[in-house]
């Protein structure tokens, strides 16, 4: 009897659309030849129906015990009730780096056809530490406090020089605000710039955050790696995947040295639940990031060569890139690309 040797992956299918394009993304990965097996955990909404805890115990040591997860949209209560899980996540696990490529691909309508742009987003400080209180009486105040440490900041961008290195980047911007926030973001830049120094072969420079939006919407070819903050890195993303056709079609991968979740950058997407019009562009090039992670080079390939040629095509398109075809339509589409 041969014994499976393929890797295990912990599978979270997510809430609101979660379940749909995970669905579409399990089809593709088998259409593309990945060798993996999933032990699906619960997570979010359902899980604080099923477990009273929206992330719970299984959850966390699954993706400790496997160190790769693939995780559809949790959704966060607005104001009160739990904390987000996506970044409780990130924090229990120390995934530091949240790397979101965005690229124009053809056939997507945007309105650019030449962005390639990788941010490199510090996931685990910043104001996202959860350090938040009301101050005065009757709640008449709250305060947010930004932790930005030398350590969080050297690591990040040494990541994204490193990751510069290694898939042939050639330049790295430093967004911050250190013009107004001299300490916080004075830290982040000082310690950005030691960095760069130790990296003659990648050019850097560094763009003030307000004047880098400007500049990604009018020249966003510009660009080629950032690296910034927790809270500008989660804001410039979605901008940046707006210049390429917008949440659809953009992944991000959280990296740390104890684990690697990939998941799509967009939300459950509560509007369109349930209807099995979702986009599972963005999940499934997650996946490609993650089967790219496991050394599985072949089935990356064929897999972004699908979704390329169903991306290109008119009648494979789903509603949000201004097309009809529903998730089962892209998905068949995709899957007869790679022979499925
Ligand atoms: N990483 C995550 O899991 C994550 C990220 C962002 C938001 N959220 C959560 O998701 C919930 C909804 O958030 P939101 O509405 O602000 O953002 P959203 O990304 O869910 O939706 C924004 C808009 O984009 C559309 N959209 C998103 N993904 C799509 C897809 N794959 N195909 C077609 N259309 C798509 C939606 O229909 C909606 O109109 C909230 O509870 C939020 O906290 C989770």
């Amino acid at each position: 009897m041969s014994v499976s040797t393929a890797p295990v992956v912990s599978l979270i299918r997510g809430d609101g659309i979660g379940p749909e394009i995970s669905e579409a993304v399990l089809r593709m990965l088998d259409a593309c030849g990945a060798q993996l097996s999933f032990e699906e955990v619960p997570a979010g909404e359902g899980a604080l129906l099923s477990h009273h805890d929206p992330m719970p115990e299984v959850t966390l040591a699954s993706i400790a015990k496997h160190k790769v997860a693939l995780k559809g949209p949790l959704s966060t209560p607005k104001g009160g009730g739990f904390r987000s899980v996506n970044v409780a996540l990130r924090q229990h696990f120390d995934l530091y780096a949240n790397v979101r490529p965005a690229l124009s691909f053809p056939g997507v309508p945007s309105r650019y056809s030449n962005v390639d742009i990788v941010t490199v987003r510090e996931n685990t400080e910043d104001i996202y530490a959860g350090i938040e209180h009301f101050v005065g009486p009757g709640r008449s105040a709250a305060e947010s406090i930004a932790v930005i440490t030398r350590f969080g900041s050297e690591r990040i961008v040494r990541y994204a020089f490193d990751y510069a290195r290694k898939f042939g980047r050639k330049k790295v911007s430093i967004i911050h605000k250190a013009n107004i926030l001299k300490m916080s973001n004075g830290l982040f830049l000082e310690v950005a710039k030691q960095v760069a120094a130790e990296y003659p072969d990648i050019q850097h420079d560094d763009v003030i955050v307000d004047a880098a939006c400007m500049k990604l919407v009018l020249t966003p070819e510009r660009f080629d790696v950032i690296v910034t903050m927790n809270l500008f890195g989660d804001i410039l993303s979605d901008l940046i995947a707006g210049l390429v056709g917008g949440l659809g079609v953009s992944p991000g991968a959280n990296l740390g040295e104890r684990a690697a979740i990939f998941e799509a950058v967009h939300g459950s997407a509560p509007d369109i639940a349930g209807q099995g019009i979702a986009n599972p562009t963005a999940l499934a090039l997650a996946a490609e990031l993650m089967l790219i992670h496991l050394g599985q080079l072949e089935p990356a390939a064929r897999l972004r060569r699908g979704l390329l040629a169903g991306l290109a095509d008119p009648r494979l398109r789903t509603k949000d890139l201004g097309g009809q075809a529903n998730t089962k339509t892209f998905t068949d589409g995709v899957c007869a690309v790679m022979g499925k």
